[in-house]
């Protein structure tokens, strides 16, 4: 099973590469399912329906969330409609049922846990604990492959959550930060890991941002209006090898493409 999936896609710019380039790719890479983690889909703060519809007539299967998800409330109403739409299940026990989904690709099913990192971010859950409960349900229990989309700020964090999850599931994917790491590896017992994915938007920017606004706030303490950047975008995604028999991955590699 293999497994396409893409770094937070940011505003504008991060909707028109994925909806540019995910058609080729799944020409070139034939995937079995693709993640794109969607929490700074709309203008950087959480997704409109209009951005889900976008993103899904593009391709994406699965649209995974983090601190951002909540900005936009109707991502309430989205997540009732529709399963594959997902937001940590540890933020807030109102959306807990939505941190994780069973899908059905055609190499099999794919149950993907979504969970938030405690580091930098207000009132979440203990992520372990929450993880360690999903993987307790009997019906993601059955499924071989099973990823996490950690969305977490501290590489040690992530990195804790490899150890705990080591062996017991296919992939740890980082999200968060924005900017990718060079640690892609698969562990001895099967377990894909990256701290972080990287951002699929725009590249000279702050994280996505304008960097003129952002430079603005550093400087004055101003907390003016954030703004999305403009210019030439890159797609950032991890491409992950599952034996869907077994639940072990076979390799991971980090893909960044802006043509
Ligand atoms: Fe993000
Ligand atoms: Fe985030």
């Amino acid at each position: 099973m293999r497994l396409l999936f893409i770094g937070d896609v940011f505003g504008r710019p991060g909707r028109t590469i994925v909806r540019r380039l995910l058609p080729q790719l799944k020409q070139e890479l034939q995937p079995a399912v693709v993640v794109a983690n969607t929490e700074n889909a709309t203008h950087g703060t959480g997704m409109t329906r209009s951005a889900f519809e976008e993103l899904r007539a593009a391709g994406v299967d699965i649209f995974t969330g983090g601190n951002h998800t909540l900005g936009k409330p109707e991502i309430l109403e989205l997540m009732q409609e529709y399963s594959q739409v997902l937001c940590p299940g540890n933020v807030s026990p109102v959306i807990r049922r939505h941190g994780s989904v069973i899908w059905q690709t055609p190499d099999g099913p794919l149950a993907v846990i979504n969970a938030m990192g405690q580091y930098c971010m207000n009132g979440v859950d203990n992520p372990f604990r929450y993880v360690e409960e999903v993987l307790h349900d009997p019906q993601i229990e059955a499924v071989c492959a099973r990823i996490v989309d950690f969305h977490a700020e501290a590489t040690a964090e992530k990195a804790a959550m490899l150890s705990f999850l080591d062996g017991r599931v296919s992939a740890v994917l980082g999200t968060h930060t924005h900017v990718p790491t060079a640690d892609a590896r698969v562990t001895a017992l099967g377990t894909a890991f990256i701290t972080d994915v990287g951002m699929t938007g725009v590249r000279s920017s702050i994280i996505g941002l304008d960097p003129e606004v952002v430079m603005r706030r550093f400087q004055t303490g101003i907390m003016y209006a954030p703004r999305v950047a403009e210019g030439d975008a890159t797609l950032m995604a991890v491409v992950v090898d599952i034996d869907a028999s077994t639940g072990s991955s076979t390799s991971i590699a980090l893909l960044q493409r802006d043509r």
